[in-house]
């Protein structure tokens, strides 16, 4: 049977005091509803759809170029009035998985699952059964454990309140049957909206059984209403990120401390230390070793490179057994070839540096272009901004950057030149030869320092 996705996300999402829609807020670097289209994606190439209200135009931007149906609801009149909008767009032969956008670590083998109970009868409910239920519509089941209806928090009896099996929203149902029942809905309960949970006593009523399904963990259910639960959420899909590395074998020093905001491959033997941030598409090749409190954003780290403390890298690709910090920083389109070594306070922006150069301590490296072997000594810097323009330096393999050397830009410096320490370089240096600006030295004898009146 063709599976249609529908994905409720017009709710206010009032508790998280936010211009952002609530289902723009992220876990893990991507928006929740993401995490939800991501894990239906597994399950069919259906195009999905998205009731949307409150923050719809957002939504729409964001998700611009994506393949979506769009359907506003507007007012909300509830979970059930929010699906009758969709009907219109649902597919009647198909079976219809309902989603909630705020609840996004739901996994695609669950809701694998769901599917498969909902395809003998057309109904199926995911229930999970919660040590505190309060605010959560209750599964009410008779004598031999079927479900016979959903009931409101705010609609149960004293003794329906005990119940502890509550309903998640997710459900998948024949849209043949959503088309029977929810023009059919009423509103004459305790809040006055058209509850799609309704549907289930509709179904039990014409003899239709409803499956409940249960989730392998609770936090693949738990709904993100507030900041609060934004940040639990957050917390418990970076332990499930922090668990996956470490059964493909990487060294964590401690899972709790480290943070997936994106995609990280890594090769065997990685071992990163605590408080490593990673964010877009970052990769990383056998035995690369992070040190603590690291950021690393859309990179590629080759095998055996070594990044210590407090170092700051984006989009860069750093060669195999290159060595970069502490206290370093890589800017974008940066390309460090094979056994590069970066110290610590040196900035190193848009340039390439060949095999084996170092740039140890305390520079500036900006638009350069630097070859094989090359020493830069400590406060060298490119000088490749006039104000208007950004300018090229070029450093040829084997040269010597001798200590507060100044590279004023465009500028290139031959083969196995020698800067002196202290230089100015503000025309070509010529391969092999020695260049040096500096003021000759004074001695000047007998001189007394100011001194303070008393
Ligand atoms: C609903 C269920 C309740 C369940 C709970 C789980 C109903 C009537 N109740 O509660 O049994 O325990 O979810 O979280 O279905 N939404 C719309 N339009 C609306 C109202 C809601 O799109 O008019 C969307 C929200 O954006 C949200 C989802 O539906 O993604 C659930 O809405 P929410 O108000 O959080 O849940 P309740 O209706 O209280
Ligand atoms: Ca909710």
């Amino acid at each position: 049977m063709e599976l249609c996705l529908c994905i409720l996300a017009a709710g206010q999402g009032k508790r998280m005091n936010s211009d952002l829609p609530k289902v723009l807020h992220p876990i893990g670097g991507q928006p929740m509803i993401g995490h939800v289209l991501a894990a239906a994606a597994q399950l069919t190439t259906s195009r999905p759809v998205i009731i949307h209200g409150h923050g719809g135009a957002r939504l729409q931007d964001f998700y611009a170029g994506h393949d979506l149906t769009w359907v506003i609801q507007e007012p909300q009149l509830g979970t059930g009035h929010a699906m009758l909008q969709a009907l219109p767009v649902l597919s009647s032969g198909s079976l219809v998985l309902i989603l909630y956008g705020d609840v996004p670590l739901l996994s695609a083998p669950t809701l694998k699952r769901l599917v498969e109970a909902a395809e003998p009868q057309g109904f199926s409910l995911l229930t999970v059964i919660l040590d505190d239920p309060t605010g959560c519509g209750r599964i009410v089941r008779d004598e031999h454990g079927r479900i016979v209806r959903i009931v409101e928090h705010k609609d149960a009896s004293p003794d329906e309140l005990h119940l502890t099996e509550v309903n998640t929203g997710v459900m998948a149902v024949r849209a043949e049957y959503l088309q029977r029942w929810l023009p059919a809905l009423r509103s004459e309960n305790a809040q006055g909206e058209y509850y799609l949970t309704d549907c289930v006593a509709m179904a039990v009523a014409e003899g239709i059984p409803v499956i409940g399904v249960t989730p392998d963990s609770a936090m693949e259910v738990t709904g993100v209403n507030d900041r609060r639960q934004q940040a639990l959420l957050e917390r418990a899909f970076q332990a499930m990120q922090a668990e996956e590395l470490m059964r493909g074998g990487v060294s964590l020093r401690d899972p709790a401390r480290l943070d997936i905001r994106g995609e990280l491959v890594c090769g065997r033997d990685v071992c990163l230390d605590v408080n490593v941030v990673f964010e877009g598409k970052v990769r990383l090749g056998d035995g690369v070793r992070v040190g603590p409190n690291c950021l690393i954003r859309d990179s590629v780290l080759e095998a055996g490179v070594e990044v210590l403390a407090n170092t700051v890298i984006e989009q860069a690709t750093i060669g195999s057994h290159s060595k970069v910090g502490p206290f370093a920083r890589i800017r974008p389109e940066t390309i460090l070839g094979t056994d590069v070594h970066i110290g610590n306070f040196v900035e190193v922006k848009k340039s390439v540096i060949a095999e084996g150069s170092k740039v140890n301590h305390l520079s500036y490296v900006g638009d350069a272009e630097i070859g094989r072997a090359v020493n830069v000594g400590a406060g060298t810097i490119t000088c490749n901004y006039d104000g208007a323009h950004k300018h090229r330096t070029v450093i040829e393999d084997d040269a010597f950057i001798g200590s507060d050397t100044q590279l004023v830009a465009p500028v290139r410096v031959g083969k196995g030149a020698t800067v002196a320490a202290g230089t100015t370089v503000t025309e070509d240096v010529e391969p092999g030869r020695l260049v040096i600006s500096r003021v000759r030295q004074k001695t000047i004898a007998g001189y007394q320092r100011p001194r303070k009146d008393k």
